[in-house]
């Protein structure tokens, strides 16, 4: 039996990433940011949220697709940009991509990925584009221009980030972007040699150390080199007249990520987005903000029926999926979930998490009674 086999959860999957990962590449993957109060508010605010049985109906018939953006999309999922799936595995996010396809969901490319994002579209299903506006916005723009022209159906502004995040494990662990080596880390590497062959090992022998392929052309190069420095350079004076700008540039959905607040959500439909991720990071950044579930129900209140909300952060199980759903959300992004397929077996692990989460999400459905994602809302939680 393979590693893959043993898992019969997300948790478990974490488990086998994480004996399988250097500790740098997995706490930067798994961790939160200063205290990881956020992290832990994410989770606890799932398990606190409770939906109630409902007894003696058919759910013969549970169907899980939906339609996100006119589309159709076999779960009311999309996977998360994570710019780090190229270190989990070997071409990660090229694997993680393949499997969302064969799962029939959206897959979205992160800035800080390393496949070109010309690879990814060529590979079928629903590619997403993650875009950091940079300092010079018109390098953003022209990145902009090339994921239209790869044919992304959906581009995906993350607005969340501020001065960048304060993960304090990154700079312990020598993880840090440029990543500087040092003794902890290459000793981290070295007691992973299997990883070190099958990721790092493949790498050299095609194409190198991976790099930053979907950044500027100006600031492409290895993700080890002073290239990664880019990250820098992201912009922190922007507003909503860029959002403007981009609707002008991108012809296709586009999509404001790291909202948090209704009047955010309001003034993003004002400047014309057609949806926008009610997110906190997966607990990544701000380390004092609320769960998304303790903020969602305030957001749909004020803009739920005229746009798509999208929401992320902390999802694990599919009645997670489905809570959000109750919730007022349209479809949910998973991060760390698939990522920790991927970390666990590539491809098949992504594969893995995508089935584990949708026989979750297929049992928590029927016992809520509902045969259908659009049936799922807000009577189906408890209120206490
Ligand atoms: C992260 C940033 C890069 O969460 O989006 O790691």
């Amino acid at each position: 039996m393979g590693r893959l086999d043993h898992c019969y959860n997300i948790a478990d999957l974490r488990e086998v990433a994480r004996r399988r990962l250097p500790k740098g590449v997995f706490e930067y993957l798994d961790k939160g940011t200063e205290d990881m109060v956020a992290l832990g508010n994410n989770r606890r605010m799932f398990d606190q949220t409770k939906l109630l049985n409902r007894v003696l109906v058919d759910v013969s018939d549970v169907k899980l697709d939906t339609q996100i953006f006119g589309k159709p999309s076999a779960l009311p999922l999309v996977i998360a940009p994570t710019g780090i799936a190229g270190l989990c595995w070997y071409e990660g996010e090229y694997e993680l991509a393949k499997a969302a396809a064969k799962a029939g969901v959206p897959f979205t490319l992160a800035t800080g990925s390393n496949t070109p994002m010309e690879k990814v579209s060529a590979g079928g299903g629903r590619p997403w584009f993650q875009l950091y506006m940079w300092r010079e916005k018109e390098l953003s723009y022209e990145l902009v221009r090339r994921a239209a022209a790869a044919g992304f159906e959906t581009l995906v502004w993350t607005v969340d980030i501020g001065h960048g995040a304060n993960r304090e494990h990154n700079a312990r662990n020598g993880f840090s972007q440029p990543n500087r080596l040092n003794t902890r880390s290459v000793i981290d590497v070295l007691r992973h040699p299997e990883w070190l062959a099958t990721v790092i090992g493949r790498y050299l022998a095609t194409t190198g150390m991976p790099e930053h392929a979907n950044y500027p052309a100006l600031y492409q190069g290895k993700m080890t080199g002073k290239a990664s420095q880019a990250k820098a350079l992201r912009a922190d004076k922007v507003s909503w007249a860029d959002v403007d700008r981009l609707r002008e540039i991108w012809p296709g959905k586009l999509v404001i990520k790291g909202i948090m607040r209704p009047d955010d959500a309001q003034r993003a439909l004002d400047h014309g987005v057609d949806g926008i991720v009610v997110s906190n990071h997966g607990g990544r950044n701000m380390d004092s903000a609320p769960s998304t579930l303790d903020v969602l129900p305030g957001i749909v209140a004020a803009v739920g029926d005229r746009t798509t909300v999208l929401v992320d952060s902390g999802v694990r199980r599919g009645s997670d999926i489905v809570k959000c759903l109750a919730l007022g959300a349209h479809a949910v992004l998973t991060g760390r979930a698939t990522l920790y397929g991927i970390g666990a077996g590539g491809e098949a692990g992504a594969t893995k998490a995508l089935g584990i989460l949708k026989d979750e999400m297929r049992r928590t459905m029927a016992y809520i009674g509902k045969q259908r994602v659009t049936d799922v809302s807000g009577d189906d939680i408890w209120r206490g």
